[in-house]
């Protein structure tokens, strides 16, 4: 099912047809004695865009984390496809095609973007770290793959002008969108974004959510977004989840969501 991904010419295609659904049940996550998720339901059908809400510390970024097999579950389960993810590393969890940024940057700043964005394209080489060193030919050729693939999806993201660039150099909105490309060189299937547009001005925002919209509709990928502007989330989401102190508090569509007298609660800190 995941031949596309490892198949001798995935390395320079758009990512895999079959997205399945992720399906999240019953997660719970405890750091001594906080209950950052608990019992937390939501499945991402294939495809869509969802959002994922709450006010700080309601436990998004965790929510990441353990998709991403940075944090472990200490009950329920994550399923994506045939794969259950709380039981797999990272490395094999980004294998299966899901790919994240990070609320906070986390790129190499003396690298240069291209470097950067081969850096994302790690998980699909196929050449050993001894033939890569030694520049065998066929290293050679798989990395010129490789940098073709980076630069088209520079290209597409909107940062092919700054390929050489050492990233630590960019503006900070330009390095949101680095990051955003870095996760696509995974050639994702599943695609998570934590606060992609926080501290960027307001005609950032708006050309990062086009992006987004173009990445979706390009690559045909699900989407998991947490996002604090509702304006964002009502424009780009097909369903949303808000959390509240680790709890699922509300579901649907993003109007329904808006009008949930929980929802409005939990923003107005209980003064509503
Ligand atoms: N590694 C950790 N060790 C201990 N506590 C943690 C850890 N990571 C998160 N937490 C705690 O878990 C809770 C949820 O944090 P999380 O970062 O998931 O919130 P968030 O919804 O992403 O908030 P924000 O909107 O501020 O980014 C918080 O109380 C936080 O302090
Ligand atoms: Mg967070």
């Amino acid at each position: 099912m995941n031949a596309p991904v490892s198949s001798p010419d995935a390395a320079v295609r758009p990512g895999s047809e079959d997205v399945p659904a992720l399906v999240v049940r019953g997660l719970t996550v405890r750091f001594a004695g906080l209950t950052a998720l608990d019992g937390v339901d939501f499945t991402v059908r294939p495809g869509t865009l969802h959002a994922i809400i709450g006010p700080n510390g309601a436990g998004k970024s965790t929510c990441f984390n353990v998709l991403s097999g940075v944090y472990r579950a200490a009950a329920g389960s994550v399923r994506f496809g045939d794969a259950e993810l709380t039981a797999l590393p990272p490395h094999r969890i980004a294998a299966l095609g899901v790919a994240r940024t990070f609320q906070n940057l986390a790129l190499s700043p003396h690298l240069s973007t291209a470097d950067n964005l081969m850096l994302g394209r790690y998980r699909l080489t196929r050449t050993g770290v001894v033939a890569a060193g030694l520049r065998l030919p066929r290293a050679r050729r798989e990395e010129r793959r490789h940098r073709a693939r980076v630069e088209e999806i520079a290209e597409f993201v909107g940062i092919a002008a700054h390929l050489a660039t050492p990233a630590g150099l960019l503006p900070y909105g330009v390095r949101k969108r680095v990051e955003l490309a870095r996760a696509l060189c995974v050639e994702p299937r599943l695609l998570l974004l934590d606060e992609p547009v926080a501290g960027m001005n307001g005609a950032e925002r708006q050309e990062m959510a086009a992006t987004i919209r173009q990445v979706r509709a390009a690559l045909g990928l699900s989407v998991v977004l947490v996002e604090h502007d509702m304006g964002m989330v009502a424009r780009l989401a097909d369903e949303v989840t808000v959390l509240d102190f680790g709890r699922r508090i509300a579901g649907g569509a993003p109007e329904q969501v808006r009008r949930d007298p929980a929802v409005v609660r939990a923003y107005l800190g209980g003064e509503a």
